[in-house]
């Protein structure tokens, strides 16, 4: 039979009732303080680790690439390319119309005030993620000078921005400083 609890036996039952609140409050206090004691070594787990953090940067010595070649370096497992441009590379990008881009930007904003020579790009095409071509010596630059995705036919200019092909947008410039002439910190 159900029982129906009335204003007359929650208050006949009052020291009762008062003893359960303080056992319920009692067990929720206790839940709250394992609840806080499990999750904090959880979230300490998820903190990077000192090699870790260690790798969000990189610090290369740029000094031994000549105007005109490029090298292949990694960051965070990604190919990065670092290219020393040419003058007429430099002229050849800085000549094109932002009309003419599918992802406008002139070349200063991809590279640092004063050294706009030095192009540092992902190797990463934007299409579908190939390792383009043209950072390598010998290898295919594209119609446009810059790189050429081989996997489906995308061209990057001198800039490394996308010209034609299935690519949406130019290769990403992570973001990076000079320590100094020669050095380069990349992250
Ligand atoms: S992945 Fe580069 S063109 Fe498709």
């Amino acid at each position: 039979m159900a029982t129906v609890e009335t204003a007359e036996s929650a208050v006949s039952e009052e020291g009762g009732v008062r003893r359960r609140d303080f056992i319920n409050i009692a067990a929720v206090s206790f839940a709250g303080a394992g609840a806080v004691a499990t999750v904090f070594p959880l979230v300490n787990q998820m903190n990077p680790s000192a090699d870790v953090l260690a790798l969000a940067s990189i610090e290369v010595d740029i000094s031994a690439i000549e105007e005109g070649q490029s090298i292949k370096t990694s960051w965070r497992k990604q190919p990065i390319f670092i290219r020393n441009l040419t003058a007429p590379e430099i002229a050849e990008a800085n000549a094109v119309s932002l009309d003419e881009l599918r992802d406008p930007e002139t070349l200063a904003d991809r590279t640092t005030a004063g050294k706009e020579n030095w192009l540092i790009t992902l190797g990463v095409c934007t299409h579908l993620g190939c390792v383009p071509l043209g950072a390598a010596q010998g290898e295919v630059k594209g119609e446009y000078g810059g790189y050429f995705c081989p996997c489906h036919g995308s061209h990057y200019d001198t800039a490394a921005r996308i010209r034609k092909g299935p690519a949406p947008t130019n290769l990403v410039v992570p973001e990076h400083e000079f320590l100094s002439d020669t050095v380069v910190k990349i992250g």
